[in-house]
């Protein structure tokens, strides 16, 4: 969703942050703005803002907007339509105070009804102008003392950066359930609300914490409280590099992360398993085998594609761990009043680990005594830090506002989490020793499974004008048609409906007919003559399948044939083919892949 960058050095600014936006694309937007001290305080400040992309408002910035501190911003409109006057930065009526904000301020319409009855001109619909124009008029001699000032008035969720004309040697940021990240440069020193903005320029790092600020000077930095005591916040380093974010040589990120994925899953398996005992570690897991021992429960809580891969997960872990589990939206979870019981272990999944029902979800089981593991792509997230431990998926970064390989290299955390507390209950030495062969399968397997492309790019062609599509799979199976249903809908804009193969005849066999296809998962595993029946009434009423299945399925009019691994990480390999199928769909319609309309890499707000 929204994304901020900041610098603060001796280079030329507006080039250096509108490259950080541009790194920010990726997380959807439809406005951009930048502010920028002008040079000395009696010049003030600059502003540019520009409905649209990022180019859109390069192509606005005059020649002489020059500077050496500056602030940016992509909006993600939630007061007020997209357009230049509602983008950031919100600039007070004298020039002097520039904000730029990510999340929401809840009792905004209060604070500027107030606001108005003062005198205070608002010039666009945003949340945001409250907050500048609580800066601009607090009282306090100091912007630090200022910004803290304001805030003191704000209910909600904000990271922000602040520019004042009359403090031009700093920009002072402050984090409350929003991202903000400082980077650490040789005589410069950037701020963002994620990593990608500032790789390319320095690795070393500080995450701030909820309720943290910082002051950020060209060869200093700072942080403190918002009441003010200081911080000690140690940088570190950032182990994705910068060419992790480059396209690679694909045309679109989808494609490229697609093809990641063997070594991705390499990558998450690397290091972890444990041949002697035929289990694995998990460093962070911070799980000893007792407290294992005595989880009653497990409950899986994600958005989208990792809830599909926490559903995945809590099959795998009831069937090697024999522990009741299951997976739940968060964004549902966190409004029923649920019971939390203090036997049962609560998994938080996320790509990015800043999704808001998620970690709103974590903060309410953390307040109600519960113990949270999470287990999250991005390291340092607000999920991976609010958790009490946890799994890295080690995917990499993750660009393409569809996710895919961190999809996959989720359900193989879920894989080795299932294998751990598996081996530490009852599964037996000789299922251990089958499913680390099976894990260990998986790379070559995804490889081969990728080497199809060609084929499945034609049976996309074929489906491009399908109105509505049916993805139907059973037990192991329906978490895969449910990932594969989203993806094609998300890329493409297709309807796509996905359904428990053996709901079939309750209801969705009335919709049966040649112009809705049929994409059926069908694994070689104890139901599969029950998913050859399904299919059987399918064709029955003239219905077009597709099958994705370990062998040709004489009932279906395509079959893409996937390798065959155990029965329990199955599911991890056979969504693969519909991932390209997809974005080959997608492909063949035009659509913008990386950038699926209406959608955002990181939904950080409610
Ligand atoms: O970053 P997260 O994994 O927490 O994101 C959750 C969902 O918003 C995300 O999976 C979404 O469904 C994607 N667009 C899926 O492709």
């Amino acid at each position: 969703m929204c994304g901020i960058v900041g610098y603060i050095g001796k280079r030329d600014v507006a080039p250096l942050l509108l490259e950080g936006l541009q790194r920010l694309e990726y997380r959807g937007y439809d406005s951009a703005g930048i502010a920028i001290h002008a040079g000395g305080k009696a010049t003030g400040l600059k502003m540019v803002k520009a409905k649209g992309r990022v180019r859109d408002l390069e192509a606005k910035v005059p020649a002489r907007f020059k500077g050496t501190t500056g602030i940016a911003h992509t909006r993600w409109a939630t007061h007020g339509a997209p357009s230049d006057e509602n983008a950031h930065p919100h600039m007070s009526g004298d020039d002097k105070v520039a904000v730029v904000h990510n999340g929401i301020i809840d009792n905004a319409s209060d604070l500027r009804a107030k606001l108005s009855a003062d005198g205070v001109e608002f010039l666009s619909e945003t949340d945001t102008e409250v907050l500048t124009h609580l800066v601009a008029r607090a009282q306090a001699d100091t912007l630090e003392e200022k910004v803290r000032e304001a805030l003191r008035h704000v209910e909600g969720t904000y990271g922000i950066a602040v520019l004042h004309a009359d403090f031009d040697d700093r920009i002072v940021v402050a984090r409350n359930g929003s991202p903000v990240v400082l980077g650490i440069g040789e005589k410069e020193m950037f701020v963002a609300s994620d990593v990608a903005a500032l790789v390319s320029h320095t690795r070393q790092v500080v995450t701030l914490d909820d309720g943290e600020m910082a002051t950020i000077k060209a060869d200093d930095y700072r942080t403190y409280t918002t009441e003010g005591s200081r911080t000690t916040a140690s940088p570190t380093t950032v182990e994705w590099e910068a060419e992790s974010y480059d396209m690679g040589g694909h045309d679109t990120y989808m494609h490229k992360e697609i093809f990641e994925q063997p070594d991705a899953v390499d990558r998450v398996l690397r290091g972890r398993i444990d041949d002697r005992f035929s289990t694995v570690h998990l460093g962070g897991l911070n799980l000893d085998a007792h407290d294992a021992r005595r989880v009653r429960r497990v409950k899986i809580l994600g958005c989208g594609t990792s809830y599909h891969a926490g559903m995945i997960g809590a099959q795998m872990i009831e069937e090697l761990a024999r522990i009741p589990a299951d997976a739940e939206p968060a964004s549902e979870f966190r409004y029923r009043n649920p019971v939390v019981d203090p036997d049962t272990l609560y998994i938080a999944v996320s790509q990015s680990g800043e999704t808001y029902d998620v970690l709103a979800a974590v903060q309410e089981l953390k307040r109600k005594g519960a113990r949270v593991l999470g287990v999250v792509n991005v390291v340092g997230s607000a999920i991976a830090r609010e958790a009490d431990a946890g799994v890295y998926v080690h995917a990499g970064p993750e660009v393409c506002v569809v996710s895919t390989k961190c999809f996959t290299n989720t359900t193989v955390a879920f894989g080795l989490l299932a294998l751990h507390l598996g081996r530490i209950r009852d599964l037996s030495v000789s299922d251990g020793k089958r499913i680390i062969a099976g894990l260990r399968k998986l790379p070559g397997q995804i490889s081969e499974i990728l080497k199809q492309e060609d084929e499945i790019k034609k049976i996309a062609k074929g489906y491009a004008e399908a109105r509505s599509m049916l993805f139907i799979g059973r037990v192991r199976g329906y978490p895969v048609a449910r990932e594969a249903s989203l993806k094609l809908k998300e890329v493409s804009y297709i309807h796509a409906e996905a359904y428990p193969a053996s709901e079939l005849k309750h209801g969705p066999l009335a919709l049966i007919e040649p112009a809705l296809p049929t994409v059926a998962i069908v694994p070689d595993d104890d139901l599969l003559e029950k998913n050859r029946a399904a299919l059987e009434e399918i064709k029955a009423r003239s219905g077009k399948i597709l099958a994705v299945a370990h062998q040709e399925q004489e009932k279906a009019d395509q079959t893409i044939v996937v390798p065959k691994n155990e029965d329990e990480l199955d599911p991890i390999l056979m969504g693969i083919p519909l991932q390209l199928l997809a974005y080959h769909t997608a492909l063949a319609l035009g659509r913008d892949i990386d950038k699926p309309r209406n959608l955002a890499k990181s939904v950080t707000v409610e």
